[in-house]
């Protein structure tokens, strides 16, 4: 079956978070449509088990095929870590995660071989940034820090708050000291914080933002399938947000990091696929 070029991309995350990467498509992939489901009744997903992480993403996975999705975005890194290799098996089109291209950006930019990684509990304990960085480089050393509560703070929108800059002093201090180079934000949410981390961890390490590198991914995927949209999307409409829960309060944090006016938002029941 040929694939229409015009079909939208799937972006799917436990809830907001994964909009930081819908946005990093938007900006460099002008001309894509997208589909994003946000888990918002599921949510967080960086403290549940391999097997109900997989659970709940091959549910979200056959719901955006309902949608004609022609590639799917991971854009979790918590679903990247434990159900990616799983379900790329089980489709038909393509699909990747934040953390390869995460893992490749900052293995390109360490000059002293040490990264750290900061995520959900979830990610840490996978491996997979260790793992990714060291197929790349085996010489590279990889800390991992668990910062739970950052993303109750991000979604409370302490993005700037003395409460989270000492919450980060304590979940960072440990890392800074480590002389690191550069620091993985391994959880969609943390890009939101990129001030206060960056003022606590200082100017000498260099902050990777997974999104923007899996936007480029995502750009070069398409163009190598031949499945790109090259014109711009329609002026109306060119993105659908789902979720599965509290669609108002996700319709409200959306506007407030995207370029784009969401009117809509509609909630599904994920548990149907
Ligand atoms: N989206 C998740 C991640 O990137 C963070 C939120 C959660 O724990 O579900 O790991």
């Amino acid at each position: 079956m040929k694939t229409d070029n015009q079909a939208p991309i799937g972006v799917f995350d436990s809830g907001v978070g994964g909009l930081t990467v819908a946005r990093e498509i938007m900006r460099n992939l002008p001309g894509e449509r997208i589909v994003y489901f946000g888990d918002t009744a599921r949510v967080p997903y960086g403290s549940k088990s391999r097997q109900t992480i997989i659970r709940y993403s091959r549910q979200i996975v056959r719901f955006l095929l309902t949608q004609g999705v022609k590639a799917i975005v991971v854009a979790c890194n918590t679903a990247s870590a434990l159900a990616l290799e799983d379900i790329e098996h089980e489709i038909d089109i393509p699909i990747i995660g934040v953390m390869k291209p995460g893992a490749r950006a900052a293995a390109a930019a360490t000059k002293n071989r040490r990264i750290g990684v900061i995520g959900t509990e979830s990610t840490i304990k996978s491996g997979m940034y260790p793992r990714f960085i060291q197929a790349i480089d085996p010489e590279i050393a990889v800390l991992g820090k668990a910062c739970p509560l950052f993303v109750p703070l991000v979604e409370e929108g302490w993005l700037k708050d003395p409460v989270t800059d000492e919450v980060a002093r304590r979940y960072l201090g440990e890392l800074t000291r480590e002389n690191i180079d550069v620091l993985i934000l391994g959880c969609t949410h943390y890009p939101l914080l990129r001030s206060t981390v960056k003022r606590v961890v200082g100017d000498k390490v260099e902050l990777v933002n997974p999104a923007y590198e899996t936007a480029q991914e995502l750009k070069r995927l398409l163009e190598k399938k031949g499945i790109s949209n090259p014109g711009m999307a329609p002026e109306e409409f060119p993105y659908r947000f789902y979720v599965s829960d509290a669609a108002e309060k996700f319709k409200q944090f959306a506007n407030s990091i995207l370029p784009y006016d969401v009117r809509v938002t509609q909630q599904i029941n994920i548990e149907e696929y």
